[in-house]
């Protein structure tokens, strides 16, 4: 069935793809290195606000305690995503895990680089909806300030970042193959936003969750191959220099018509009031 789905949505991807003003094909250097899935090493100096939440107490081991990402939008805010604080993946409410952190300026976890900074209150988006995903943000309060530059902006409505084709790139410390391999470094994969209605046509509801367009965008590939996959949810997703998408959910990693979903930020700007 969903094998089907999968083959039925390469061929307007493509369609759509040589019409655009940048081409999937063309616009994808083909980075045969590591594998974020599809993706390549890079050093959390090129994109300072990327963090990682971590609690030894609940997650430590060889992911140094690394559950999900998180992305700087404040010398104290970190958004991420809300299904990163429920209690079905922590196994615990937020208030009752002591050690949570975020981890700014380290690319390989088991390093001492940068700072843990701990996290002093955490807001869930009221709205979030844990079955169809939608509204997937929560705003986390560090007790420390993150050092100056280390915080990104993020694109409002109408920003034309969001346009559909926008190279785009996602960064986290998650399943660089889809098999449960953590690389323990920080990895980033481009993307394209894709358009709102494959997105739609990808995620019709059911299996894993439908697509909304008003609170969700999704990115990934006409072929597949590159995408965020679990360990990088609540991580950031930039085009044009603003961050777009906090990484949310996806069926599979990487599979050709199941391109990654992802929390839109004008939607999170919206709730929260910040627009
Ligand atoms: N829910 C996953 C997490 O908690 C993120 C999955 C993203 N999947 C994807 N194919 N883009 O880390």
């Amino acid at each position: 069935m969903r094998r089907r789905l999968a083959r039925a949505l390469v061929r307007p991807l493509v369609l759509a793809a040589a019409a655009a003003t940048t081409p999937l094909a063309s616009a994808s250097p083909a980075v045969a290195d590591s594998i974020v899935v599809g993706g390549f090493p890079v050093d959390v100096s090129q994109s300072p606000w990327t963090v990682a939440l971590s609690s030894r107490d609940l997650f430590g081991g060889t992911r140094a305690g690394q559950f999900c990402g998180g992305v700087a939008v404040g010398p104290s805010t970190v958004l991420t995503a809300a299904h990163c604080m429920d209690e079905s993946v922590l196994g615990a409410k937020p208030t009752q895990i002591r050690d949570l952190r975020v981890i700014a300026g380290r690319s390989e976890l088991l390093s001492d680089k940068g700072r843990e900074i701990p996290v002093s209150s955490v807001w869930v988006n009221p709205g979030y909806d844990g079955v169809g995903n939608s509204g997937d943000f929560a705003v986390l309060t560090l007790a420390e300030k993150l050092p100056s530059g280390s915080v990104i902006g993020m694109a409002r409505g109408g920003d034309p970042a969001y346009r559909a084709y926008t190279p785009a790139t996602v960064y986290g410390w998650g399943d660089t193959t889809g098999g449960g391999s953590y690389a323990g470094s920080l990895h980033a994969a481009r993307v394209h936003v894709l358009p709102d209605a494959l997105c739609e046509k990808a995620y019709p509801g059911g299996v894993s969750g439908s697509y909304h367009a008003g609170t969700m965008l999704c990115a990934g590939e006409e072929k597949g191959g590159r995408d965020a996959c679990q360990g990088d949810s609540g991580g950031p997703l930039v085009a044009q220099g603003r961050l777009i998408g906090l990484v949310s959910w996806g069926s599979g990693c990487g599979w050709a018509g199941s391109p990654g979903v992802y929390t839109r930020i004008s939607d999170v700007l919206r709730t929260l009031g910040w627009g």
